[in-house]
């Protein structure tokens, strides 16, 4: 059967540079035979994590989708934006609500076994490269499966086009590799 993917970005902004790349990612896996859904995180807002909003109300309605959309999948292409050298504290503050235990619900189930691509779009020359070892690492240890390959788009702005197309070859075959790689792995 065919393998589901879920495509989002850590980034809410409508032009986010990472949705575009996440997007042009989540075609080719369509392509390589995936079925493909885009989540765009500016759907599901959330507080800033905060305990005492969790002991006082539980976990937020968003959260609690989010959690849902996640554990219905196999696998995510997952780009994220570089701030100050880091992960977004969008994407942090989403991993963190989801990652909350529910009671009568196995660990980590958003995340557990989910083969995962990374990717980073940014405007600079480095492409936002210096955020993923960070995501890699806060996902690997609540359970997912990352692909040792990823992408950095630099120049991201230049180089994705008023379609979202990646006009840049080399990094359009990279993204297609990846993607192709990713929906591989999820089908097994
Ligand atoms: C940035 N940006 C940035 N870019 C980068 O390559 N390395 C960095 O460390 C940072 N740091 C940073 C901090 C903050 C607070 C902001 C707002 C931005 C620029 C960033 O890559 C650019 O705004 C992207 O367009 C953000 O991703 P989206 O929203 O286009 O997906």
């Amino acid at each position: 059967s065919k393998p589901k993917i879920l495509v989002f970005a850590g980034s809410l902004r409508k032009d986010s540079l990472n949705k575009k790349l996440a997007r042009a990612a989540g075609r080719y896996a369509e392509a390589a035979g995936a079925e493909v859904t885009f989540l765009d995180l500016a759907d599901y807002p959330l507080p800033i994590y905060d305990g005492d909003i969790e002991s006082a109300s539980g976990i937020p309605e968003n959260a609690l989708k989010l959690k849902q959309i996640l554990a219905a999948h196999d696998g995510f292409i997952l780009s994220s934006p570089e701030y100050n050298g880091g992960i977004s504290g969008v994407l942090k503050n989403a991993i963190d609500w989801v990652s909350r235990p529910l009671e009568g619900e196995p660990s980590m189930a958003a995340f557990k076994d989910k083969w995962v691509a990374l990717l980073a779009a940014s405007p600079g020359a480095l492409g936002g490269i210096r955020a993923l070892p960070m995501v890699r690492t806060i996902l690997s240890g609540i359970g997912c499966m990352m692909m040792p390959e990823q992408v950095a788009l630099g120049q991201a702005n230049k180089v994705i086009d008023a379609d979202g197309a990646i006009t840049d070859e080399a990094a359009a075959s990279r993204v297609q590799r990846l993607s192709e790689r990713l929906v591989r792995f999820a089908a097994k």
